[in-house]
């Protein structure tokens, strides 16, 4: 049976990279207005270096998400988690301290990389630690901390403005104690088992195999082994091209695609005008964004819960639908009441946005929001699952950015009710693809899943 509380506490732990991700690129938004008025960025060319300061953090995490691969191969999983640990410590400290505002600005980009590499890492490594019958669960407990840490950076920063005009400082500040602990407790967590032993050192991955996974080591060590025996090692994106990938990566890249071209990160980071816009007056924009908050924490929860005892495509078909059916009543409603988010609509109306987006957000965490995270880190090879996990991470982070970046050009264009149901057409879509294409990864090793999922190498190349 192993120690199933060992392994939980090496998740935990682990994932707290993930309460990282979330805290670190949510609380900029409470510090806005104030480094707004410190930095003196009012005017035009101030407007420009507001949204410098604001998507920054993003053009880090890019960075960091192609990074983050390749380095985890050279490196080692926790090798690269330590690094992440440092850089989030030094980059809210140096954000927080700076009077400078290129130094913010450095100091964001550098929090950023963090943000690119732990979000990869951090749900791969648990992965490639976890046994198969409780994979699921666990990979989802990083989901689980990136909800949590949105949440508490949220309270963090209301509840610090009470002091003043420098409160932006100890709102980015504080994140260096989860960030020093980070960096303590993962010198309790042993290197991935299945990185150690593509590198050659056996008896050190059957020591962290035999201490976590307890009887069925011998087993599971036998399987990694055989996963990996007599393989050159190969390096480069160039591997990710090669045919007996294709399908995986197909598939990475399209959940990847879905998962944010549904409009999630839009919805979260205009909220509080989407709400305000559809009549306003239900209540504060804070206490609907709590609102949503505990919805999507809930049921991240109800996910951990399900995923390993109904497997990963019951929950992504009957989630993916609740979305697209979410955000066709929420088109609908725009369109019954003005239409115009300017104008406002009728009351009842104001009702079916609040609870179609609940229930939008709802059917997102138990489904697109933890499982592409688990799929993610279940469906590549050993040999090239940090590689491909880069590129398509880095793909999830650009169909990010651009939706968010598009949501105000579509409102003023095809109107709230229309880019609603545009997001609906891509949910439907989304519904479509990842029925007839997801895998069910349930209960299976991850040497089994390469078996079944990528096909055998050919002569030339093994
Ligand atoms: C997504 C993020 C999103 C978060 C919200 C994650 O799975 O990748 O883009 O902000 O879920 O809960």
């Amino acid at each position: 049976m192993g120690n199933p509380l060992k392994l939980f506490g090496i998740a935990l732990t682990v994932a707290m990279g993930g309460f990282l991700v979330g805290f670190d690129a949510t609380v900029i938004s409470g510090a806005v207005p104030f480094i707004r008025d410190y930095f003196d960025l009012g005017g035009a060319a101030g407007t420009l270096k507001l949204g410098w300061a604001v998507s920054s953090l993003g053009w880090g995490a890019m960075a960091g998400n192609l990074a983050a691969g390749p380095l985890s191969d050279r490196w080692g999983r926790r090798t690269v988690l330590l690094l992440t640990a440092v850089l989030f410590l030094a980059s809210s400290l140096a954000a927080a301290l700076t009077t400078n505002f290129t130094l913010f600005i450095i100091a964001r980009i550098a929090g950023g990389l963090s943000v690119g590499a732990a979000i990869l890492i951090a749900p791969m490594y648990i992965a490639e630690i976890a046994p198969a019958r409780s994979r699921g669960s666990l990979v989802s407990v990083n989901q689980l901390m990136i909800v949590i840490g949105i949440s508490i950076s949220f309270f963090s920063n209301y509840f610090l403005l009470s002091l003043g005009a420098d409160s932006w400082r100890w709102m980015l500040g504080v994140q260096s104690v989860p960030a020093a602990l980070y960096f303590v407790l993962l010198y309790l967590v042993p290197e991935s088992p299945r990185w150690l032993m593509g590198h050659g050192r056996g008896a050190d991955a059957r020591r962290v195999l035999d201490a976590v996974h307890g009887p069925s080591a011998a087993q599971e060590f036998d399987l990694i082994k055989g996963s990996l025996a007599d393989q050159p090692r190969r390096s480069g994106a160039r591997k990710l091209l090669s045919p007996r990938l294709r399908r995986v990566m197909l598939f990475g890249l399209g959940i990847a695609f879905f998962q944010q071209a549904t409009g999630i990160n839009a919805i979260f980071y205009y909220l509080p005008t989407i709400f305000a816009r559809a009549g306003g007056g239900l209540s504060t924009s804070f206490a609907q964004s709590v609102l949503v908050g505990l919805v999507n924490l809930g049921m991240t929860f109800v996910a951990i819960w399900l995923i390993d005892r109904v497997g990963r495509r019951p929950l992504l078909c009957v989630g993916v639908a609740g979305m697209a059916l979410s955000l066709l009543a929420v088109s609908w409603a725009f369109h019954a009441g003005s239409g115009s988010l300017g104008a406002g609509t009728a009351a009842g109306h104001e009702r079916i946005v609040l609870i179609a987006i609940i229930t939008y957000v709802a059917s997102f965490a138990i489904s697109l929001g933890p499982v592409m995270w688990v799929l993610l880190s279940e469906i590549f090879p050993n040999e090239e699952r940090a590689a491909a996990i880069s590129v398509v991470g880095f793909w999830n982070s650009l169909v990010s950015a651009s939706v968010t970046l598009l949501f105000p050009v579509g409102v003023a264009h095809l109107g709230p009710d229309g880019t609603f149901l545009a997001y609906a057409l891509l949910a439907a879509a989304g519904f479509v693809f990842l029925t007839a294409l997801a895998p069910e990864t349930r209960g299976k090793t991850l040497e089994d899943l390469e078996r079944v999922l990528t096909r055998p190498r050919p002569r030339a190349e093994a």
